[in-house]
């Protein structure tokens, strides 16, 4: 070949791996890279402000009147959070605030899904896999029947407080339904709200401006204390820009209008502190130190590229893995995360704009999380499909259809995740069913090429992580 020709084509090639890379690292349409999120400014605040705020704060300001609530619900003598007043006498998942037009109404908290009890304690910041969206509008029918025949009986002021609240039930809950008990539809619940919001006021919109894609996707709730170490939010890292902004979007689900949302706004910086300062709970078992040590050496050769490593210099390379790599179901990268007009509807939002403002960068792959934490938060994978650690890191091992005991729970300790029952076959909402669309369990088969040994060890250094 003559030189010149070899050159060209040298060249050629060269420009045609630029362009890819490009549109990998861009678009995030079929990456064969992994691509490092860079960092994006953030916040700073008060963790103990913060705290306060999420657990007796108004980020919400329409609820169910105090004085209903405490007819129909049992009083909480648990008081997990040690609180105050009329705090006390609520789950630790709710708070009572005060509505703008000065009614006490209990209004759900972030804690619904990102506190759990375990063990007889409440860890704030660990997903809550218990909470039921299987049943979810069956559960909340009496919001449209019951609910509207006692909202008859509550006097005009305390009308006026609770209404934002269940007109956004009445568009939301019978249709964010999963399949399954154990995982979670936020992204559903995203999905329905932003429909009925306008993007800049933030006023609600009785019809829908956006079209609705069909099917509810699970997805698992990533433990908050990761966040510290993460570039960008979500299991497909396309949240970018200022985090605060994310933090708060529960907020639209009764907000009234942009002032408000800038009002909330304000304390998401206290927020954001508050969740960074939050450290995993220790695997509470005696794990053996010799074993775990071997158990790091192989997880530094096999997993540390992705996942980083752990320690005093421990180091995290923030790295998105593109579908093609990670193979786990596709479904949630896919669905809400590169819906066109949700992209749109929110990088042309209020949340996008001013001094902190946040932006959609959506990817074909999943974020590699940091594994602090990792013995707790079973289960495993963004899907939750994966019972333990033992069947994350041996796919032969995952069970196809699978139950755990909701009501009694029971954690397994040595194959790390929840104690669980395989089955022959799928039975609506009490097993979890991998053959469905979403919830596959296949993928990250990383574990597979392991000897039992070296499995064993690594399962040991997990526990101390
Ligand atoms: C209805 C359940 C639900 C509620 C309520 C909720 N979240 Fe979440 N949250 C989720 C789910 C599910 C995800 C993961 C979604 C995904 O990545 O696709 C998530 C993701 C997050 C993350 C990203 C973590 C990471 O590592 O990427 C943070 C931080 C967070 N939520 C904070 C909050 C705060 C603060 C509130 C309250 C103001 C809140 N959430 C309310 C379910 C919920
Ligand atoms: C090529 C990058 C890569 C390698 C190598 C890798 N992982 Fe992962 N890992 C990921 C990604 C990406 C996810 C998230 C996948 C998902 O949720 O769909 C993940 C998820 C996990 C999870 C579940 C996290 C959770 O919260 O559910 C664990 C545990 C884990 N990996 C452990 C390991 C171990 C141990 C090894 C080494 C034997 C390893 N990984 C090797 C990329 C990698």
């Amino acid at each position: 070949m003559h030189l010149k020709q070899s050159i060209l084509i040298s060249v050629f090639v060269a420009l045609v791996s630029v362009f890819l890379a490009f549109v990998g690292d861009e678009k995030g349409i079929h990456p064969i890279k992994p691509v490092a999120i860079p960092p994006s400014p953030q916040r700073e605040g008060d963790p103990a402000k913060g705290y306060d705020y999420l657990t007796t704060g108004d980020y919400l300001k329409s609820g169910i009147p105090y004085s209903y609530y405490t007819v129909f619900a049992k009083k909480d003598r648990n008081n997990y959070l040690n609180r105050t007043g009329k705090n006390a006498t609520v789950p630790y998942d709710f708070n009572v605030v005060q509505s703008p037009n000065k009614v006490d109404v209990v209004v759900p908290t972030c804690l619904q899904c990102h506190g759990q009890v375990f063990d007889g304690k409440l860890v704030v910041g660990l997903g809550n896999t218990f909470q039921d969206f299987s049943n979810i509008a069956k559960a909340n029918n009496p919001v449209s029947d019951i609910g509207t025949a006692i909202m008859q009986t509550f006097s005009p002021r305390q009308y006026k407080a609770a209404l934002p609240l269940f007109t956004s039930f009445d568009a939301i809950l019978q249709d964010m339904q999963t399949e399954v008990r154990g995982v979670n539809s936020a992204d559903r619940l995203a999905t329905l709200l932003v429909a009925h919001r306008n993007p800049q006021t933030l006023e609600w919109q009785s019809k829908p401006i956006l079209d609705i894609p069909k099917g509810v996707i699970p997805t698992d709730v990533p433990a908050w204390w990761l966040l510290k170490k993460k570039n960008a939010m979500f299991y497909n890292g396309f949240g970018r820009g200022d985090f605060g902004k994310f933090l708060m979007l529960s907020n639209i689900l009764t907000v009234k209008d942009s002032s408000e949302a800038r009002e909330v706004n304000s304390h998401f910086g206290d927020v954001l502190a508050f969740i960074k300062s939050i450290n995993p709970p220790k695997y509470p078992k005696e794990t053996d130190g010799v074993l775990a040590e071997e158990g790091e050496e192989v997880f530094v050769n096999n997993c540390s590229k992705c996942h980083g490593t752990y320690g005093t210099k421990g180091y995290y390379p923030n790295l998105l893995i593109p579908a093609s790599i990670i193979q786990t179901d596709s479904l949630l990268y896919k669905g809400n995360q590169q819906n066109p007009q949700f992209i749109a509807w929110f990088n042309n939002s209020w949340f996008a704009t001013g001094d902190h403002p946040a932006k959609l960068v959506p990817y074909d792959g999943y974020i590699a999380p940091p594994l602090d934490g990792i013995w707790i938060t079973a289960p495993y994978l963004h899907n939750g499909s994966v019972p333990t650690l033992r069947a994350l890191l041996n796919s032969k091992e995952r069970p196809t259809y699978w139950k755990r005991n909701f009501t009694k729970p029971s954690y397994d300790y040595e194959k790390v995740g929840w104690a669980y029952e395989p089955t022959d076959k799928p039975k609506r909402r009490t097993v979890y069913n991998t053959t469905l669309p979403g919830y596959n369990n296949g993928g990250h088969t990383f574990g597979d090429k392991l000897t039992e040994q070296e499995r064993r060890a690594v399962i040991e250094y997990l526990k101390t992580l």
